[in-house]
């Protein structure tokens, strides 16, 4: 059922572009933004609805840093291992976080709330250490912060 609802959530996005197979990218990342990642199904999906070869969309899936072909966690968490946040201790905070969540980097916890990653530098070095949950940035967090932070999240 949620793949029939995901498929037509797909065909609203190229329809949104009239089905005009150069705005590929756009209706890749439009999908993305939904859904979290880019499906097997919805790739077919794509590949048919705009004529596009599977290949080519599979090509341009793995090519792009911005889509992602395994399933993202409802919240995103990000810790920055920047140089500024290294040295303002950003490893330990990674520690933390990944003692809070029982996740890696590049992992998501198998209840599909979390998904960690990491990136280099996030543009608020003053603020390091920095770890962003949901696009809300936390600077130097506590455990205890780290805690309520991702416990208020269902
Ligand atoms: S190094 Fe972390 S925000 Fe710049």
């Amino acid at each position: 059922m949620q793949m029939v609802q995901e498929l037509a959530e797909v065909d609203e996005i190229i329809a949104k572009y009239g089905g005009d197979k150069s705005a590929i990218i756009q209706v890749l990342l439009d999908i993305q933004r939904e859904h979290r990642w880019l499906s097997k199904g919805v790739l077919k999906e794509v590949s048919q609805k705009l004529e596009v070869p599977l290949s080519q969309i599979y090509h341009l899936a793995t090519f792009y840093k911005a889509f992602g072909l395994i399933p993202k966690g409802r919240h995103s968490v990000l810790v920055c291992l920047g140089t500024a946040c290294q040295v303002r201790g950003a490893p330990r905070l990674l520690d933390k976080v990944i003692e809070t969540l029982k996740i890696r980097p590049s992992e998501t916890s198998a209840d599909m709330r979390f998904s960690l990653d990491t990136v280099n530098c996030l543009g608020c070095c003053a603020l390091g250490p920095v770890l962003v949950v949901d696009e809300e940035y936390h600077g130097k967090p506590s455990t205890k912060e780290i805690q309520e932070i991702t416990t208020a999240r269902e």
